[in-house]
């Protein structure tokens, strides 16, 4: 799959929210709208026990869906864990990897984040890979270098090549479920420094062509003047994109903005 940055990325991370039949719901009525999702390209990234029903009410549909974790060992004695296989079985192409929720709570590492890329992408699953500072990092002065470790740690030896197929996306995790949302210069910045730090390791073509996502209390009302920003090719959009009416504004302003770059 060749990824291009020509129309703004939109993906819905449903967390530890929905049971199958809530999430079927929300989908038809995305769907009842679907031609206005022609200009960008809609992801949906709903718990594991929804990703089957979901993925059979959008048969014929341009919205793909996701999974929100992936182990890296295809198969095997790892209770509780999801290989990339089965995300792929049941009609995942994209998952999200390091998230900070996942960092935070459940002792992800750069290392872990790593192998996790590694086993998507053997399996042709485009990974969402989350970096982004805490306040206090922000505050201190760090942020820059923080999301410097992360992407050297987390994309450790991968080529050009493999990094082409990379989805990134710069979530501040003090703007991340709480209604803070960092500026659009505030994210700006840092996107422009992904974008370059991109083009300087893995080469301009890479940096250039890169999607690279702003996530963090997105919602209809701030969508427009983020997505204006230059280096900001969409959104992760967590609590906004519980709501088909939420969800499909947001993708609505994010088309509007993309028109007006
Ligand atoms: P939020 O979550 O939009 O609810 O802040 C974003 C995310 O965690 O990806």
């Amino acid at each position: 799959m060749t990824m291009t940055n020509q129309k703004p990325f939109i993906a819905g991370n449903w967390k530890l929210f929905l049971t199958s039949s809530e999430a079927v719901e929300l989908v038809s009525t995305l769907q009842e709208i679907n031609h206005e999702f022609e200009e960008a390209q809609m992801v949906v990234i709903p718990p594991f026990t929804a990703l089957c029903d979901v993925h059979i009410t959008l048969q014929g549909s341009s919205i793909q869906i996701g999974g929100q974790n992936v182990y890296w060992e295809e198969q095997g004695a790892y209770t509780g864990e999801i290989s990339a296989l089965m995300l792929k079985d049941v009609g995942c192409t994209y998952v999200i990897i390091g998230h900070s929720e996942r960092r935070q709570y459940f002792g992800e590492t750069n290392a872990t984040v790593k192998k996790r890329i590694k086993a998507a992408l053997s399996h042709d699953l485009t990974p969402i890979f989350c970096i982004g500072e805490s306040l206090e990092e922000r505050e201190k002065g760090e942020t820059i270098h923080k999301v410097q470790t992360q992407i050297s740690e987390g994309l450790e030896g991968f080529n050009e090549d493999t990094v082409q197929k990379i989805i990134i996306a710069y979530e501040p995790i003090w703007a991340i479920g709480t209604g803070l949302t960092a500026t659009p210069e505030q994210a700006q910045e840092v996107h422009g420094f992904i974008r370059n730090e991109l083009s300087e390791k893995y080469g301009n073509e890479t940096g250039s062509c890169a999607i690279i996502l702003y996530g963090g209390s997105v919602k209809p009302a701030n969508t427009f003047s983020l997505l204006k920003e230059k280096d900001i090719n969409g959104a992760l959009v967590g609590g906004a994109s519980l709501k088909a009416e939420s969800f499909i504004e947001i993708a609505k302003e994010a088309i509007k903005a993309y028109k007006e770059k």
